[in-house]
């Protein structure tokens, strides 16, 4: 029963001060992944990986060649990921690090390749893999984002996962009222309600969250972290997408 689990960046950083960790949610974020088995977690930059990223103009879609920029980017997302795996090792988790710049590609078409054979050994041995949104060599564009959310659709089709899980600052998404939306089954339904995020974001906010998770098999939940707990036991608090 294999899980992958999103920790958005705006859950475990503090996303308009840069590089600066909520320690707080982490350490309950970890707390709460401790006693959970067979789990991919996936973590976002927050204010690590975004304000790098705008600051040399890299989107998801925008490149470079410039490889001391990828280095800041990379840079910053692999001092977050450490971060977040130390918190986890503290939990008790038996937590390992997993860098996707170092094996993952875009070809010129930007379909994503990623070789999730190592990430499933290291599940089948016990230990909980720890991937990060970061940079990815992409066809003809140099360097690129690829966003955690983008990851763990990749990393839920490639590992045949039974659940997918994404904790993010708001307690799921929300409708034209501010009532969080019980299901989503396709964008067009609520592709007007989406607006983007607040903060410093280059791979889409809420809605491009939505537009990813929408292609999964595997059921997919979006709630914040007081949900946290509930799904991983088994629930579907938030916003139940597909
Ligand atoms: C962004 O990942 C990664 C970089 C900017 C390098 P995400 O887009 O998944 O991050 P959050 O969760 O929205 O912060």
């Amino acid at each position: 029963m294999t899980t992958v689990l999103k920790l958005g960046g705006s859950v475990i950083t503090e996303k308009d001060v840069p590089e600066k960790v909520d320690d707080e949610a982490l350490r309950m974020a970890a707390a709460t992944l401790a006693d959970h088995e067979d789990l991919a977690v996936v973590h976002g930059g927050g204010s690590f990986g975004h304000h790098h990223a705008d600051r040399h103009g890299v989107t998801t879609t925008e490149g470079t060649h410039d490889a001391a920029a990828i280095r800041d980017i990379h840079g910053a997302m692999t001092r977050l990921n450490a971060v977040v795996v130390e918190a986890l090792v503290e939990a008790g988790v038996a937590a390992l690090p997993v860098h996707p710049l170092s094996v993952a590609r875009r070809d010129a078409e930007a379909t994503l390749t990623f070789p999730t054979g190592g990430v499933h050994a290291m599940l089948s041995e016990g230990f909980v893999p720890v991937l990060h949104g970061d940079g990815v060599v992409h066809a003809d564009r140099g360097t690129t984002v690829l966003s955690g959310d983008e990851l763990v659709v990749h990393l839920a089709e490639g590992l045949d996962a039974d659940r997918v899980g994404v904790c993010s600052a708001v307690e799921g998404v929300y409708d034209g009222s501010g009532a969080v939306i019980d299901r989503i089954d396709s964008f067009e339904a609520v592709a007007d309600t989406l607006d983007g995020s607040d903060a410093t974001d280059v791979s889409g906010g809420m809605a491009g969250k939505v537009r990813a998770l929408l292609g999964l098999d595997a059921p997919t939940q979006v709630f914040d972290l007081d949900g946290l707990e509930a799904f991983l036991e088994g629930g579907e608090p938030g916003t139940h997408i597909g």
